[in-house]
């Protein structure tokens, strides 16, 4: 494993350099459940656990805030300790949207944090291989870092009606996935501008000013939407 990016930017060992906010305080809705999201039943545990215990297991990872549903907290606290999750140095309320969920999460993160990773709870399967590769191009100048994957369908611009008004030439599309790494710097600063609607954070620091490199995705870091995608991920688990 190449160097962590903290220490490439001359920063000395003992301090937390790179922390995790891992955004765990979606509704799910469209799972269809009586619980939020992150509490929905994954390979005999809450969905939650997979990328809390992935993530605090990551020697890449320093620290980790973790972002709640309302009222949720206590249960995150609670598996948080059932996992020894000893990295978890707090548990925020989340908020109305995802970006004022990032919002509260990185309040808490400390003044002297280099580097901040944004992931969200809803893709279980983060591994090393991938926090590694987003954390590279902040060593090499760049502001943020996104894993992404060449968009496979044909892309179409639909009107009211469901009428198509144009169709996207794909050549240098991506679809972006989490975790997302930051230099905290552009992070805090992209958030004192205007996020409401961002759907990831990349977007607002590029608005801000930042430069993000994109590197290799992978299709297994898939985000948790429906049944059909719970039970997609339940059959990785259960292969890997
Ligand atoms: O809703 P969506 O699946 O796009 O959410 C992506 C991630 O952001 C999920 O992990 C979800 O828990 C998180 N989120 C959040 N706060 C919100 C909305 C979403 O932490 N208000």
């Amino acid at each position: 494993m190449s160097e962590e990016p903290g220490r490439q930017l001359g920063v000395s060992g003992g301090a937390a350099n790179t922390w995790a906010l891992l955004l765990a305080a979606g509704t799910g809705e469209r799972l269809g459940l009586d619980r939020p999201k992150a509490f929905a039943e994954l390979h005999g545990r809450p969905l939650l656990a997979e990328s809390l215990e992935r993530l605090d297991l990551c020697p890449l990872v320093d620290a980790i805030v973790v972002a709640a549903p309302a009222g949720w907290e206590e249960p995150v606290i609670l598996l948080s300790e059932e996992l020894a999750a000893s990295k978890v140095v707090s548990c925020v309320t989340g908020g109305a949207s995802r970006a004022e969920s990032v919002r509260a999460a990185l309040a808490e993160v400390d003044d002297a944090a280099l580097v901040v990773l944004v992931h969200d709870a809803a893709r279980p399967l983060v591994d090393d291989a991938v926090v590694e590769r987003v954390l590279g191009p902040l060593g090499e100048g760049f502001d943020g870092a996104v894993p992404a994957l060449p968009v496979p369908d044909t892309v179409k611009r639909v009107g009211a009606g469901g009428i198509v008004l144009e169709t996207v030439a794909r050549d240098d599309l991506v679809g972006a996935q989490t975790p997302q790494a930051f230099l905290a710097t552009a992070l805090r600063r992209a958030f004192e501008r205007e996020h409401a609607g961002a759907t990831d954070c990349a977007s607002l620091v590029e608005r801000s000013g930042g430069r993000v490199a994109v590197v290799e995705g992978d299709p297994t870091l898939l985000k948790v939407t429906t049944p059909s995608d719970l039970a997609l991920v339940e059959t990785l688990l259960r292969s890997a």
